[in-house]
């Protein structure tokens, strides 16, 4: 090779290139299908630097609060339509006491937190807490509650305090600690990971056990529960399999999680932002493969329930990194890249796109931990460019589904290759068509000709999150490096709507 030539094309590589793949899209307007608001909700455990510092600070803290919650993050949140967060975990929901987390607060017993770091949990962050949060965010409650460790009394008892209104124990010690009337809490989680930290017990041990807790888990007078029983890990379809048979309707939903790991090995999973191209490509792959997974469950779920009234609920998903050279192992405390915002921008469009059975998902978790929506250090705060792909994503929530056509072009590594575009579609209550887009191509941009048949529309206009490279990532010395702006690159022609979708980026099309 010319040495000219080969300066040029190391110039290029790894992450830069201006070819172009041309695809044609195909949208069809929506039947009955709405792609739930739940689908976009959130996690927050008893973790690192979730609950304190994220969302609870000191009592004498300076950084503003309302009863030691943090407003910046209240805010952050409302701002993205939060609709749901689960609490307390997660691992730690399994060996949480709720009756420690009530009353005076000088009062509480501590304990250990054996799941994350051996901290000493003081247990200032309870019920009462939680649900204030909650209120303030705006946002539904979704309690994980204990059967590792606890009994089906205490569950039953939790559920009397949160949901019962009249002359009961439970009910006269929820007034005695200053709550009149019953929250109505929904959402039941019963377990968590009950194969793994949650008990390590079989698919048929667990949905006996399931039907047990859930039976005492009652429904009061307006406040019915939608029990979700503790579901697979990732590819265990027979753990699927035998909930719905053994469950069955018993449950409103059934669980899944799987998290998208770098290296696909829990032992080095990669970092958070030293990466090179082959192993974006590895990631992604990874990533991808959500789509199979929430597909064979699906399947599974169609056998035994054909109307599709059992919600699968994904909820815990996200990428997951080493943790930051530095900090604490226990705390997994990772930073999040441009990488980290194509992951979460194709997931969400994988779990709109199966919205038939997906009716919830929370991604892990909302500060500091994982895959976060939100940075914290002291008084400061940043936003993700994750957060900024809910922020572009929200105008899906509880919208109608909108099918699409369209075959992807391939995004190529060496010798393998996955598929570079993701869509989805909706159509919300204003008539307004959404559509975003994801190119997971670093090199490649995308030409779109979009034919939308039967769907009236006049202009287009559209948001784009992208950087120069997938590594590029907010700190709080530069928090806006990755952010949401304005994008030109779609336009009407004649009745065919016209994209030029960048290499690496997130688009939400706004058509009305
Ligand atoms: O999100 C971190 C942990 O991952 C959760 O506590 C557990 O449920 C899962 O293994």
């Amino acid at each position: 090779m010319k040495p000219f030539r080969f300066i040029l094309l190391a110039l290029l590589a790894p992450f830069a290139g201006n070819a172009q793949h041309v695809t044609k899209l195909n949208l069809k307007p929506g039947g009955k299908q709405i792609i739930s608001k739940q689908i976009y909700g959130h996690f927050a455990e008893h973790l690192g630097r979730c609950i304190y510092d994220g969302f609870w600070v000191d009592e004498n803290s300076t950084i503003p609060n309302k009863d030691r919650i943090r407003l910046d993050v209240v805010d952050a949140l409302k701002k993205i339509k939060v609709p749901n967060l689960r609490w307390p975990g997660g691992c730690f929901a399994d060996e949480y006491h709720w009756r420690d987390g009530i009353g005076s607060r000088s009062e509480r017993p501590k304990m250990v937190n054996t799941n994350w770091g051996g901290v000493i949990e003081d247990n200032s962050f309870g019920t009462h807490e939680f649900l204030q949060l909650c209120e303030m965010i705006n946002c539904e409650p979704y309690f994980a509650a204990n059967v590792g460790s606890g009994t089906v009394e205490e569950m039953a008892k939790w559920v009397e305090y949160l949901n019962f209104d009249g002359i009961s124990p439970m009910a006269s010690l929820r007034k005695e600690n200053g709550r009149e009337k019953p929250w109505k809490v929904s959402f039941w989680g019963v377990g968590n990971e009950s194969w793994g930290c949650g008990g390590n017990m079989t698919a048929q041990y667990y949905s006996d056990l399931y039907k047990r807790y859930a039976t005492y888990a009652r429904n009061y007078a307006g406040a019915p529960l939608k029990r979700i029983a503790s579901g697979a890990n990732a590819e265990d379809y027979d753990w699927t399999e035998t909930c719905m048979k053994n469950i069955g309707n018993q449950m409103w939903g059934l669980t899944l999680h799987y998290y998208t790991l770098p290296t696909g090995n829990w032992s080095k999973k990669g970092s958070a932002t030293d990466f090179n191209e082959k192993q974006y490509f590895n990631t992604m792959k990874n990533c991808l493969k959500m789509e199979e997974i929430v597909s064979k469950h699906s399947a599974i779920m169609d056998k035994y329930d054909p109307d599709k009234k059992i919600a699968l609920i994904v909820d815990e998903w996200g990428i997951w990194t080493d943790v930051e050279p530095g900090t604490n192992p226990g705390f997994l405390y990772q930073q999040n890249s441009l990488r980290d915002a194509l992951i979460a921008g194709t997931t969400l469009n994988i779990f709109n796109n199966h919205s038939d059975r997906v009716q919830m998902a929370n991604l892990a978790q909302t500060v500091n931990v994982l895959q976060a929506l939100i940075l914290t250090e002291k008084d400061k705060m940043l936003l993700t460019p994750t957060y900024h792909v809910f922020d572009l994503f929200q105008v899906h929530q509880d919208a109608k589904y909108l099918p699409i056509d369209f075959v992807s072009p391939d995004y190529v590594s060496e010798n393998e290759k996955i598929k570079a575009l993701n869509i989805s579609a909706s159509q919300d209550a204003t008539g307004a068509i959404h559509i975003s887009l994801v190119n997971l191509d670093p090199k490649n941009k995308i030409n779109l000709k979009t034919s939308l048949d039967g769907l009236s529309w006049k202009s287009v206009t559209g948001q784009i999150l992208t950087s120069k490279s997938v590594t590029d990532i907010n700190t709080f010395a530069d928090p806006g490096k990755v952010g949401i702006s304005k994008f030109n690159g779609a336009k009407k022609e004649g009745a065919q709507l016209s994209v030029e979708l960048p290499a690496q980026s997130v688009v939400v099309l706004k058509l009305i």
